[in-house]
């Protein structure tokens, strides 16, 4: 049975350290520019349904650094017969005769597990849809490694759109494994789902902080959201008014992760979203910062993120977009079994899920692909809550 990546949740802590030692010693090789042959005579297909400059770039630079080759699929879309109509799981039982590996990124939450599924060759996520991106966090992680030293104790602020986007869903639970202590900042459009929360408390004992509790310990007059408000006065009183911001003492932070708005998962209110997100972290801001607080977003960035911050060496979004080769070359050496280091992948039984009709998430993969059966998994600890198997959202089942 092929090891697939499709959830951080895949990977223990222990088999993301192993990932990261190997990492930087392959990064070692790469600063000396020696030869790293370890993925001779394989090929790894890159297939991409959705926009993608870092996470595809890098993984086809990773795979051909490794020495191997890569077949790629840039707009599939558009470009293979999935613009005919072929569904997701006729694609994957014909590309894994072609390549000994996928990476997938895919506009459909849960369709990297139903690729899995189907699979013979391994399947890395590159992406799906709102739902994980956890080769992002994998590349997240390593960057606090390299820059903190260390991942476990630090406090981390998590900003911007924690709904829609895809790597915080990952991230707090890598997060979370390590023992940092997260922190999220976010209007209430834009907060982590229901069910992520749940996840971190159930799954991992671990809890988000978020500002409304946090200010009654902390009376830090520089806030992040505050301070930009005062650019706006018309939007300050209709946004404190709406309540949607807290005050955030930026000094407490040891790394603050920013997201853009994830626009294309969003209908209608576009104009209203981009300007309350606008600039969130900006060269005022990092002045009440710590010296060494790093600022990490996984890009592309629109106006959350001031371009004015770009040199000040705290700002590590381009190191962390760099990390992603040598992290991204040591997942694929493992996954293909090239080296010695064995990591174990959480591969679930197959028989034993609750069969019920519908996901209510709309852009669950098994609203799209005909003939897949929508299955649940019970939440351990919540009476009556299922999780869909592909995409996670929970369901409340009365049986
Ligand atoms: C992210 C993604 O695609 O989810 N980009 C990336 O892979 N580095 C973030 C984003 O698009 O906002």
């Amino acid at each position: 049975m092929p090891k697939h990546l499709v959830s951080i949740n895949d990977l223990s802590k222990a088999s993301i350290e192993k990932i990261f030692d190997l990492a930087d010693k392959i990064d070692e090789k790469l600063q000396k520019k020696e030869p790293i042959d370890l993925c001779k005579d394989k090929i790894m297909a890159t297939m991409f349904y959705e926009p993608s400059t870092r996470t595809r770039m890098s993984f086809e630079s990773a795979m051909y650094r490794l020495g191997g080759k890569v077949i790629s699929s840039a707009d599939t879309k558009s470009t293979s017969s999935a613009a005919k109509g072929e569904s997701l799981i006729d694609t994957i039982k014909v590309i894994q005769h072609y390549a000994d590996l996928v990476i997938l990124r895919h506009f459909n939450d849960g369709s990297a597990k139903l690729a899995a599924e189907n699979s013979l060759v391994p399947i890395i996520s590159g992406g799906d849809g709102s739902h994980e991106h956890p080769t992002q966090t994998l590349c997240d992680l390593y960057t606090l490694r390299r820059e903190k030293g260390k991942i476990k104790g630090l406090n981390i602020a998590l900003c911007g759109d924690l709904r829609y986007g895809r790597t915080v869903h990952s991230l707090v639970y890598g997060l979370a494994k390590f023992g940092a202590t997260i922190f999220t900042v976010a209007p209430d459009d834009f907060a982590l789902p229901e069910h992520v929360e749940r996840r971190l408390k159930l799954a991992y004992n671990t809890e988000v902080k978020k500002f409304k509790k946090f200010d009654e310990h902390l009376s830090a007059t520089d806030v992040l959201f505050m301070k930009n408000l005062k650019k706006s006065k018309g939007a300050k009183e209709e946004l404190i008014s709406e309540n949607l911001f807290q005050p955030i003492p930026i000094e407490y932070f040891d790394a603050i992760y920013v997201t853009r708005i994830q626009m294309e998962r969003i209908e209608g209110t576009k104009s209203r979203h981009e300007s309350l997100m606008s600039y969130l972290v900006n060269k005022e801001l990092l002045e009440k910062a710590k010296n060494d607080t790093i600022v990490l977003h996984p890009l592309p960035r629109r106006s959350e993120l001031s371009y004015d911050i770009d040199k000040d060496k705290r700002a590590a979004y381009f190191k962390q977009a760099a990390y992603g080769v040598p992290v991204r070359m040591a997942l694929i050496a493992i996954m293909l079994g090239a080296t010695d280091d064995n990591i174990k992948m959480n591969i679930e039984k197959s028989d034993d899920h609750f069969l019920e009709d519908k996901c209510s998430n709309h852009n669950c993969i098994t609203q799209e692909e005909e003939n897949v059966q929508h299955k649940f998994d019970k939440v351990e600890g919540a009476d009556n809550t299922y999780r869909c198997y592909y995409c996670d959202l929970e369901k409340i089942v009365k049986v």
